[in-house]
């Protein structure tokens, strides 16, 4: 049995939570197919993440080139450790697509710090509430994370 989380978050001044300190993120024009195809099948790899690895490499420069995304990868020397990838939508709406890090890089308080980015670009690009789902086959520690930084669970459904 599967239970997926529906979560969302009203951003507002007050709510923004504390700027994620000395993070090395690259983002827009800088960052290339290679690269976001290779974080994508690093940190999705062991949870199954299969969608964007069928994509060609023209089709994810696309991507990468819209304006209604918010990719960014995350770096600690030598190697990407995590990305995250936000849609923003119509209506002051965006929905957080991908969020993770790699294996070794959980549990070191990464995960909160790329969220706090996440939130700050959402409302720099005018989002004001920002939704995201989670899985019980996610990372135990995703849902967690989003209850901590400020998302409230509105809807959960269970399937086989
Ligand atoms: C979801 C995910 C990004 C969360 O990241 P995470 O590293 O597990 O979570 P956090 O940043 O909250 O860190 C977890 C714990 O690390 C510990 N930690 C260790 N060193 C730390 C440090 N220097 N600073 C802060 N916390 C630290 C803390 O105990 C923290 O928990 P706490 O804040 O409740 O005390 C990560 O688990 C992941 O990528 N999973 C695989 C992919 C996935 O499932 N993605 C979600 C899809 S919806």
């Amino acid at each position: 049995m599967k239970t997926t989380y529906f979560l969302s978050m009203h951003i507002g001044e007050a709510a923004l939570p504390s700027w994620a300190p000395r993070l090395d993120l690259t983002t827009g024009p800088e960052l290339d197919s290679e690269r976001y195809l290779n974080i994508y099948r690093r940190v999705g790899a062991p949870w199954g993440w299969r969608s964007r690895l069928a994509w060609t490499t023209d089709e994810i420069a696309a991507l990468l080139a819209r304006d209604d995304r918010e990719i960014c990868v995350l770096h600690e020397a030598p190697r990407d450790i995590g990305f995250y990838e936000v849609n923003l939508g119509a209506e002051r709406e965006g929905e957080v697509l991908y969020f993770g890090l790699i294996p070794t890089a959980v549990g070191r308080g990464y995960g909160r710090a790329l969220m706090h980015d996440a939130i700050h670009r959402a409302y720099a690009r005018g989002v004001r509430l920002l939704r995201i789902k989670t899985s019980t086959t996610d990372h135990p520690n995703a849902l967690r994370l989003y209850l901590k930084v400020g998302f409230r669970l509105y809807y959960s459904v269970a399937a086989d």
